[in-house]
């Protein structure tokens, strides 16, 4: 039976929770920046045509260098690894790994891409690895750490070594939630003494680190309570055990500095808003969780592992940053087709470009490159696949919308491109600006 007074109050609590507006002055000045690059970005759909992904490896580059500046102040050896996952375009792999940084591939497709881009120092991760895999891992043992999932895996990895006669070096990953979904990521951390014990008795994969991962941090209280756990766990652990640990990878989940952006659908009360009157909703409000600045994350994750880890071993810390590093480093460029009303246009893109239903539920501005202009109108803005959930925003920016105009859809960088879909129409080409050569790796 339904218990209409919980539910009422669960309801209550539900609004309570709805994070503060998206201030509008931020806003104005996110696509003011985006309008002051405006001649580059429409050169390149007149080169390139539309829709087309645009590449900003100017500020991958700086990313990387401002990701890796953080921890070395706070940390004496860090090594930063960029999780492909994120983004998988190969320009973006290829730049960062020109920039120093290692590759984090969670698969052998990953993996493949990594060793064509040139990576010599590459993470291989993920649950469930196939003896192909493993494989292709100790073919290529100079420049890959096999990050071991599971006591299987070690027996698998060892036979697959000792059938080619090679030693491979390795680490293991611990589970941070020993319930629940998370649960399928690595072993307990009171497995750990026993799983060590277990690879000293394999005479080819070497043993030399741990890995954990949290994910979708919007301030490192994740990262640093694991490394509390994994502190206390180092301090019980046999001496010989522990001094074979070379390095702890703390994984990635660390948030860019501007928040979470979201529509009302994508906030706890999303789903009470979805059956509320008319009068209630706004479709152009925007909502921002905040996020803690990178240099705070390193300041207290910095100051976790010298507490921690420090007094128990000396180790090398790696870093996993995906969404971080190519956030803000990937834009989408369309043209509106067809202007059926004032307030609903189509696009020559449809959101297989990015994958997934985003803008449902999380708000970027879209930008019409062709008037612009500082105010948002009410506007369905959709692409032209034939399913309805094919949005691209709300509304949009500027001084009206015409056919023919060019709409830029800004920092669609991290868990779109790679998650992009072969669905009804084809997806977009990609050019790194500001050189604007269209990329052939696509
Ligand atoms: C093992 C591992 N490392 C790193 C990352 C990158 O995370 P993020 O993009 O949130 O930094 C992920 C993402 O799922 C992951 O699974």
């Amino acid at each position: 039976m339904l218990d209409r007074d919980a539910l009422l109050k669960a309801a209550a609590e539900l609004l309570q929770r709805q994070p503060p507006l998206l201030d509008s002055r931020e806003l104005n000045a996110f696509v003011q920046s985006f309008l002051e690059r405006r001649d580059r970005f429409l050169r390149a759909c007149g080169e390139h045509g539309s829709p087309l992904y645009v590449i900003d490896e100017q500020v991958l580059l700086d990313r990387a260098r401002q990701f890796r500046s953080a921890f070395l102040r706070e940390l004496p050896d860090v090594r930063v690894y960029y999780a492909v996952k994120s983004n998988n375009h190969p320009a973006i792999a290829r730049a960062l790994v020109g920039a120093g940084l290692g590759l984090d591939t969670s698969s052998g497709r990953e993996l493949e891409l990594a060793l064509k881009c040139g990576s010599d120092d590459i993470l291989l991760s993920g649950p469930g690895k196939t003896q192909d895999e493993l494989s292709m891992a100790v073919l290529n043992r100079d420049r890959v750490t096999v990050l071991m999932d599971s006591f299987g895996e070690l027996a698998r990895l060892e036979q697959v070594a000792a059938k080619g006669g090679a030693h491979i070096r390795a680490g293991v990953r611990l589970t941070t939630d020993e319930r629940g979904l998370w649960r399928k990521f690595g072993i307990p951390l009171s497995d750990l003494p026993e799983f060590l014990e277990a690879s000293q008795q394999c005479t080819h994969v070497l043993l030399r680190g741990l890995q954990f991962h949290t994910s979708w941090n919007l301030e490192p209280g994740n990262q640093v309570r694991f490394i509390g756990r994994l502190g206390a766990a180092l301090r019980e652990l046999k001496p010989e055990l522990r001094s074979i640990i070379e390095f702890v990878d703390i994984g990635g989940g660390f948030w860019p500095p501007q928040g979470e952006w979201l529509q009302a659908a994508g906030t706890p009360a999303g789903p009470l808003l979805q059956v509320a009157p008319p009068a209630s909703k706004t479709s152009l409000q925007h909502y921002r969780l905040p996020s803690t600045p990178l240099t705070e994350f390193a300041r207290q994750i910095g100051q976790a592992v010298r507490a921690e880890l420090f007094p128990s071993i000396r180790c090398r810390i790696c870093t996993e940053p995906g969404r971080w590093l190519c956030n803000d480093v990937m834009h989408i460029l369309l043209t509106v087709v067809d202007r059926k009303a004032d307030d609903l246009v189509i696009t020559d893109g449809g959101t297989n470009a990015i994958g997934w239903e985003r803008f449902e539920s999380d708000y970027f501005p879209v930008i019409n490159l062709s008037r612009p202009g500082l105010t948002e109108h009410p506007c369905y803005v959709m692409g032209s696949l034939c399913t309805p959930h094919d949005l691209w925003g709300y509304g949009y920016w500027g001084q009206g919308i015409e056919e023919g105009d060019i709409l830029l859809v800004p920092t669609q960088g991290a868990y779109t491109y790679s998650l992009r879909q072969d669905f009804i129409k084809p997806l977009p080409k990609a050019v790194v600006v500001p050189n604007i050569e269209e990329d052939p790796s696509f």
